[in-house]
C-alpha cells in the first residue's frame, strides 16, 4: 500500500494571507541554491539529480533534512516553491509490501494497564511508568537486549516519541509518515502520510466505539486519525502564522484537545530579508470530535507592530511542551519559551495556569524577564536575553503532606519548585547546569513521586574554521563539555546525587557530546536518560549508579529492510511499557549525529 498524500499540499497547506502572494519557484532557487547546485562540485547533487526527487521528498530535505541550515532562512511557501519547481510529483514515504504483518488489524480495548499514551505516562507529566505497567525491575532492566530495530527511509533524524497502547505502536517520524506497528515485533498494520514532519508523541483518545489518533506537524497541522484504520477523521491548522510548528503532544480532558503551538520563526531572523518577529506562542483548545475551536489563549496579549524599518514585535512565548492537566483546580499549567523581538512581554520564559473550561490565564510566574533572543543573536552577540526558554512540560506531583507541588525544568540550568496555590510562588529553586541556548534542562524532566530527575543539556558548539564553502555545518560540537544527571528531593529540592557525564572516547563520531538534552523517563528504582553520544543509560534511581548502557551508534538488521543507524539521542525519551523499552535514535540537527532508527528491547532480547 501506499500511503496516501496529497499533491495538494503544495498549496494547501498555505494561510490566506501569505497565499496571497505567489512566490516563484525558481527565483529561489537562482537566489538560495544555484550558488552550490549549479556550481559543478563534486560534493553538490546537480540541478538534474535534484529534478529527479519527489517534491515531498525535497520539501523533507529542506524541512528537517540536509539543507535544514540553509531553508531555516526560507518562509514556508519558498520552500513549497523550489520544491514544486525542482521535484516531480509523488511521494517518498513508502512503506514496503514486505513490511506489513499478515494480521493488520489494529483493536483498542480502550484503557489498558500496559500503555504510554502520549507525552507521558499520566497527564501530569511525570514520566514515570509505575511498576506493574513497566514490567522491568532494576535486574532485569541490566538484562535488556535488542529485540527489533525499525528503519524510517530516507530520514536523517527520528524525533518522535512513540504511543504504546493494546501491543499497538503508533509513531511519527521527519518524511511525516505516520505509522501503527505490532509493539512485538515491528512489522507496520497501517501508514497514514502527514503533510508536514511529525514530531510530537500521539494521543490517542476513545471515540464512539473507536479511537482517535492526536498529533501536530512541524509546519502546522494538527489532524485527528482513526487509530483502528489510519483514516483521517480532521485535520486543521492550529494557528494561521505561515512559521507555526506543532512540536508536542497534545493534553486531552474530557471532550477537548489543547494544542500548544510554537513556531520557526525565530530562526528566520538570519534571513537578512526578513522582518523579525510576528508569531505569538498561544495554546489552542479543539473540540476532539470535529476539530472545532472552544477557545484559544496567546501568549502575548497584543499583535505585533512594525517597530523600526527592519523589526516588528512582540513576537516569541512559543509554547513547545505538553501542557499538564490539574484535574483538581480545573486548570492546565503551560511553559513558554523567549521572546523573538522587542519588546519583552510578561508571560515569556514562564509558567501559566489557564482555567480549562474558558483558556483564561489564572496565574503566571515569569523565572526569566527581559529574554529577548533570536538566532541572529549567536552570530551578532548583543542581544538582552540569555534564550532561556522552557522547553519541556511542569511536573505536578503531590508531596507527603498532601499538598502538590509544579516542577519545571528551565534552558537556564535551574530546576523550580513552583506552589499551585499561591499562583505559582517559588518553593524552592536549584541549579543543575550552566544554561544556554541548549543548556539547562530541554526536553523534560521524571519525577517518581520522591525525587524528580533532571538532565542536563549544556551542549556547546563552536564555528567552524573551516573555509570550505560547501561546508554545510558551519558548527562543531564540543565532545568535553555538558552532560549529567541530578536527582532532587521534590520536597527541599536538595540535591539526593550526582552522576556526572561520560565523556565521548577518542574514537567517537564527529558530532559526539556527553550532553543529555533527552526528556528522562522513570521506572521504580531506574531512571533512563539519552546522551548526544548516542548512548541510552539506565541509572540506579537510588544512587545514580549506571545499571545499563546501550550505544544505538550503529547500523541495524531492520524488521523493514530499510538501511539504518542509530545517533544522537535528543528530543523525545524512552518509552517502558510491558517489560519492553522503545527508543528512537538519530539527531542530525545542531551539528549531532545522525540516524533513523526506532529500537525495541525486551528481557534478553525474548
Ligand atoms: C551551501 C551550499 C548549498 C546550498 C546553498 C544549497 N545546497 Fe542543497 N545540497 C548541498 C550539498 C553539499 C548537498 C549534499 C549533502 C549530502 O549528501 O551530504 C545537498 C543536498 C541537497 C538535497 C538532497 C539530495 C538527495 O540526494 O537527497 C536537496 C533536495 C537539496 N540539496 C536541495 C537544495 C535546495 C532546494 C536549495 C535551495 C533552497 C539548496 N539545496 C541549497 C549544498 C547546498
Amino acid at each position: 500500500m501506499r500511503a496516501a498524500i496529497a499533491l495538494s499540499f503544495a498549496l494547501g497547506i498555505l494561510a490566506p494571507a501569505v497565499a496571497a502572494a505567489q512566490v516563484s519557484g525558481e527565483a529561489v532557487y537562482q537566489q538560495r541554491c544555484a550558488v552550490c547546485h549549479d556550481s559543478g562540485n563534486s560534493r553538490v547533487p546537480p540541478r538534474g539529480e535534484l529534478k529527479k526527487l519527489s517534491v515531498s521528498r525535497i520539501l523533507r530535505v529542506l524541512d528537517f533534512g540536509e539543507m535544514q541550515n540553509v531553508a531555516s532562512k526560507l518562509r514556508q511557501d519558498e520552500r513549497e516553491a523550489v520544491a514544486s519547481y525542482l521535484g516531480v510529483p509523488g511521494d517518498s514515504g513508502e512503506v514496503h509490501a514486505k513490511a506489513y504483518c499478515a494480521d493488520r488489524t489494529v483493536t483498542l480495548t480502550g484503557h489498558s494497564k500496559t500503555e504510554w499514551n502520549g507525552w507521558s505516562s499520566k497527564p501530569t507529566n511525570t514520566r514515570f511508568q509505575p511498576g506493574d505497567a513497566a514490567g522491568l525491575t532494576p535486574s532485569q532492566v541490566q538484562r535488556l537486549k535488542l529485540k527489533w530495530a525499525y528503519g524510517f527511509d530516507g530520514d536523517i533524524i527520528a524525533f518522535a516519541q512513540p504511543t504504546i497502547l493494546n501491543g499497538h505502536l503508533f509513531v511519527g517520524s521527519a518524511s511525516g509518515l505516520v505509522q501503527a506497528l505490532n509493539a512485538e515485533s515491528g512489522c507496520v498494520q497501517w501508514a497514514f502520510q502527514a503533510i508536514g514532519p511529525v514530531r510530537s508523541a500521539i494521543l490517542a483518545v476513545a471515540l464512539g466505539d473507536k479511537h482517535a489518533l492526536l498529533f501536530g506537524d512541524t509546519v502546522g497541522w494538527f489532524y485527528s486519525v482513526e487509530a483502528e484504520t489510519g483514516h483521517l477523521l480532521w485535520k486543521k491548522r492550529a494557528e494561521p502564522h505561515e512559521a507555526t510548528r506543532l512540536t508536542a503532544a497534545p493534553l486531552v480532558y474530557q471532550d477537548t484537545v489543547f494544542i500548544p503551538v510554537a513556531s520557526w520563526e525565530e530562526t528566520r531572523s538570519t534571513n537578512p530579508d526578513y522582518a523579525c518577529c510576528t508569531f505569538r506562542g498561544s495554546v489552542v483548545a479543539l473540540r476532539i470530535k470535529d476539530g472545532s475551536e472552544v477557545w484559544k489563549t496567546y501568549m502575548i496579549a497584543e499583535k505585533a507592530k512594525k517597530t523600526s524599518e527592519h523589526e516588528w514585535g512582540p513576537s516569541g512565548a512559543a509554547v513547545w511542551a505538553t501542557p499538564t492537566l490539574d484535574n483538581k483546580r480545573g486548570v492546565i499549567y503551560v511553559t513558554t519559551g523567549d521572546n523573538y523581538s522587542d519588546v519583552a512581554t510578561p508571560l515569556s520564559d514562564a509558567v501559566l495556569a489557564l482555567e480549562v473550561s474558558t483558556g483564561k490565564i489564572i496565574w503566571s510566574k515569569q523565572t526569566t524577564p527581559g529574554d529577548v533572543w533570536n538566532t541572529l543573536c549567536s552570530t551578532k552577540g548583543d542581544c538582552p536575553g540569555p534564550d532561556y526558554d522552557y522547553g519541556s512540560s511542569a511536573i505536578l506531583e503531590k508531596l507527603n503532606d498532601g499538598r502538590d507541588v509544579l516542577l519545571a525544568g528551565q534552558k537556564s540550568g535551574i530546576v523550580y519548585a513552583l506552589d499551585p496555590d499561591h499562583k505559582g510562588a517559588i518553593l524552592w529553586q536549584t541549579r543543575v547546569g550552566l544554561g544556554g541556548t541548549l543548556g539547562g534542562v530541554e526536553w523534560g524532566m521524571a519525577s517518581d513521586g520522591r525525587q524528580v530527575y533532571a538532565a542536563t543539556s549544556d551542549l556547546v558548539r563552536t564555528q567552524s574554521t573551516s573555509a570550505d564553502p560547501l561546508n554545510l555545518n558551519p558548527q562543531i560540537v564540543d565532545p568535553k563539555i555538558g552532560g549529567g544527571l541530578t536527582a532532587l528531593r521534590i520536597a527541599t529540592g536538595e540535591k539526593v546525587w550526582f552522576a556526572p557525564p561520560i565523556l565521548c572516547g577518542p574514537t567517537a563520531k564527529p558530532g559526539c557530546s556527553p550532553a543529555q538534552p533527552q526528556a528522562v523517563t522513570a521506572i521504580p528504582g531506574v531512571v533512563f536518560s539519552g546522551s548526544i553520544d548516542g548512548h541510552l543509560r539506565a541509572y540506579s534511581a537510588e544512587d545514580g549508579k549506571v545499571l545499563w548502557d546501550f550505544d544505538t551508534v550503529r547500523e541495524y538488521q531492520t524488521v523493514n529492510g530499510v538501511r539504518a543507524t542509530g545517533g544522537s539521542l535528543n528530543g523525545p525519551g524512552a518509552v517502558v511499557v510491558g517489560g519492553m523499552l522503545y527508543v528512537n535514535s538519530g539527531y542530525a540537527r545542531q551539528g549531532t549525529i545522525p540516524g533513523n532508527v526506532l529500537l525495541a528491547f525486551s528481557i534478553d532480547g525474548k
